[in-house]
Formats: structure tokens, sequence, C-alpha cells
């Protein structure tokens, strides 16, 4: 496994509106990609003989007692040279990607504004809020080193955010997440179905959806549900709906609104998914959109998550440090209170039934065919999603995503 390479990004799923690339930015995307995985791969495992051979003795000998708490570990790891060289490359290497995505889609912005506003003009399946106030806590930081964030807008009709995120995000999950970028939501159609094999929403709500990479596997595994793919982010949610409709859905309306204030009636939807949203969220969103989701589901209704595992009783305090890694050094400021926190009792605490709440994992799942088969094993979080669920796993078989849920 060691020496498996990621397919490079001439294998993208390309649609109408695919920003195109030239040689420069092509090579430099591929040699980004390559060099996430050859830090997860290759590099970080040194981390780890830093610490037990320099950082845990000098920290014993000056306090008089072993690391106690992953924060003790990280201000005694974060002066290793050996970590500040790897934790900067990796930082580096989001940077990177940010700024190549970013160049990609300015050297020809009018040409894909105009593109989307094809697909978009007059279609009653976009809603954008033009008087929508950006939550506080996304208003804060720009996550994951992506400048202006989701929701920034500096040209009428702004796209850039959304194909920012398309066109990077082979780069950031070093191609483990299928050619079209969609892993993680027929990971989740793969569980649906495996688990519930009589559930056939008819109202599917995705939270968070982003530009619905991961929302449009549900509208393929359902055709005959309407589907809601909702979002903060005017640019994402304008690429989203282009995107979706460049490749013939109709099924799905995308919805820029604030999770926290939407305008659906009670008991509006059979299926509320949220896949990655809930750790860019606030303790205090998180609390007041969960209560929020419960209302709007109907009964009987499932409620599902994808989600970084929280940390067990029994997870190695080395672990817990590295997987804090975002929190400290890739503006994701909420990235580490959610791994502590208690997701049952916050879904408790929304009004779920807790005879009715359920977890598990499931395997990330790629595109059979267009990339090399051990491609969803290469994510830069590796290390997070062996934690959720102890399947053995196959060689080359994926990774496992951890999800949570209940049914109402
Ligand atoms: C990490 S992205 C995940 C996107 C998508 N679920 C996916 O799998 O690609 C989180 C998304 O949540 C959105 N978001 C954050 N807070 C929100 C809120 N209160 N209401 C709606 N969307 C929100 C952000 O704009 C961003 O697009």
């Amino acid at each position: 496994m060691a020496n498996t390479l990621p397919p490079t990004f001439d294998r993208t799923g390309r649609h109408a509106l695919t920003p195109a690339v030239d040689h420069d930015e092509l090579a430099r995307f591929n040699f980004l990609t390559n060099l996430n995985v050859h830090l997860g791969q290759q590099v970080s495992p040194g981390n780890r003989s830093a610490y037990e051979k320099r950082v845990k003795p000098a920290f014993k000998k000056a306090a008089g007692r072993d690391p106690e708490t992953r924060q003790d570990l990280r201000k005694a790891m974060r002066n290793d040279p050996y970590y500040q060289f790897w934790a900067a490359l990796r930082r580096n290497t989001m940077e990177q990607r940010q700024q190549s995505g970013r160049h990609v889609v300015l050297r020809q912005l009018d040409d894909l504004i105009g593109k989307a506003k094809s697909f978009n003009d007059g279609k009653d399946t976009l809603k954008i809020d033009g008087q929508m106030k950006v939550p506080r806590y996304l208003a804060r930081v720009d996550n994951h080193c992506m400048p202006g964030s989701y929701y920034t807008e500096v040209v009428a009709d702004d796209i850039l955010a959304g194909a920012n995120y398309e066109t990077g995000l082979f780069v950031t999950t070093a191609g483990s997440m299928s050619s079209k970028g969609d892993g993680g939501g027929r990971a989740i159609v793969n569980f649906v179905k495996k688990s519930f094999a009589d559930f056939k929403p008819k109202r599917i709500l995705d939270l968070g959806a982003g530009i619905g990479v991961n929302t449009l596997p549900l509208a393929d595994a359902f055709p005959e549900a309407e589907v809601f793919a909702v979002d903060a982010g005017a640019p994402m949610v304008r690429w989203g709906h282009a995107r979706a409709q460049a490749m013939g859905y109709d099924n799905v309306k995308f919805i820029h609104a604030d999770g926290d204030n939407l305008d659906f009636e009670h008991g509006s939807f059979d299926w509320i998914q949220t896949t990655m949203f809930w750790h860019e969220t606030s303790t205090t969103a998180i609390q007041s959109m969960m209560k929020k989701m419960f209302d709007l589901l109907a009964p009987g209704g499932l409620f599902l998550n994808v989600e970084q595992p929280n940390f067990k009783p029994d997870t190695p305090l080395y672990d817990q440090f590295t997987r804090d890694w975002d929190a400290w050094y890739n503006n994701e400021p909420f990235w580490s209170k959610l791994h502590v926190m208690d997701v049952f009792e916050l879904v408790k605490n929304a009004g779920f039934d807790p005879r009715k709440l359920f977890d598990g994992g499931t395997e990330a799942d790629i595109e059979q065919g267009q990339f090399q088969p051990w491609s969803s094993t290469l994510s830069r979080h590796k290390h997070e999603l062996k934690d959720s669920g102890d399947v053995k796993h196959n060689q080359y078989k994926g990774e496992r995503w951890y999800l949570y849920g209940g049914w109402k």
C-alpha cells in the first residue's frame, strides 16, 4: 500500500462547465496531489518517531510526567523541527491548492459565469436570497485556507468559490472521492440501500450541500424524490445548480439559505442528510440547527450525518493530537471541539428518541473503472477514517466513513 499513487487530474469527470486547465495547471494539480499523498504516507510517520524518540522524553524530563492530554502533546510537538517541516508542507499544499484552483477559475471567470447563467437563468430549481445574512461563525474564517470562504461575492453572479471548490477537490482529497468528487454521496447511498432496503424517501434535504457533489448520488438513487440542496454560500449554490443542470439533473433544487433559518413547513422531509457539515458550524449553531432539522423531518423520517468520528475513551493520545491538526493549521476552528462533543447527546437534545439512534461505517465508494481501485485509500484524513468502525479492510477496499443519525 505504501507505494500506491493517486490517479491523475486529467481523469476527473467533466461536464459542460468544467473549467479548462492548461499543461502547467494540470502538472501543478498532479504535483500537489502527489505531494499530499507523499506527506501522508511517507513523511507523516516520522512525526511519531520524533514524538517517541525526542519529544516525549524531553517532555517527561521537563515536566516530571508523561503528556496527559492532546494539548500537552501539541505544545511539545509544535517546537519539533521534523513536525514543523511536515506541518508547514501540509499547510502549504492546501494554500497552493486554493491559489491554483482560483487561478484556473479567475482567468476564465467571465466565460464560466456566462455558462453558469445559461443553465441558471429563469430556472425555478435555483433560489438565491440576496438578503441572506451569512452566519457569524462562517463569516469569521476562511475555511480550509479558501480565500473568501464559501460565501464571498466580488462580481455579479459570482461562482468563483463553487468552481474553485470543484476544481481543487481532487487535490484536497488526493483523488479519493472518485472522478466526480461524489464518493461521499455514493457511500451514503450504499449504506442506506443496504441498511434500510425498504426506505423510499420522497423529499430529501441535504443541509450544507456545498456545490452538491454528494447530493447528486442521492438523486440518482431515488429518481422519484424531490431533492433540496441547501447552502449558505451563494457562489456555491449558483455553481452547484448550473453543474447539476449541465449533468442532466432536474430533480434537485438548489437553495441559498442559512440552515438555521429555513423556510419549509414543519415535517417537510422524510430524509435530512448532512455530509461533512457540522465540523464547519459552531457549538451554538449545531444545537440550534439539529432542533430545526428534527422539526423539518416528517414522522418516520431519517436524519443521517457523515462526519468526523468523535474521540472514544480509548482513542490514543497521539491519534487525538494528529486528528486535531486541521483546527490549528487548516482554518477549521470547530474541528477539535467536534471531536470531543457527544453527538448522540446532541441528537437526543434535538428531540430524537434515544431508542431510534444508530451509528456505523460505510466504505468510501469510487466509481469502478475510472480511478485505480486503491484510490479511495489515499485520503489525507486516513488516520480519521480508520477509527470509523472496526471492520478489517481488504487490500484496496477503501476506507470507512463514519455516520450517525436517527429515525423520527
Ligand atoms: C465542508 S462543506 C461540505 C459540502 C458538502 N456537504 C460536500 O459534501 O461537499 C460545508 C458547507 O456548509 C455550508 N454551511 C455552513 N454553515 C451553513 C449554514 N448555517 N447553512 C447552510 N449552509 C452552511 C458551507 O457554505 C459549505 O458549503
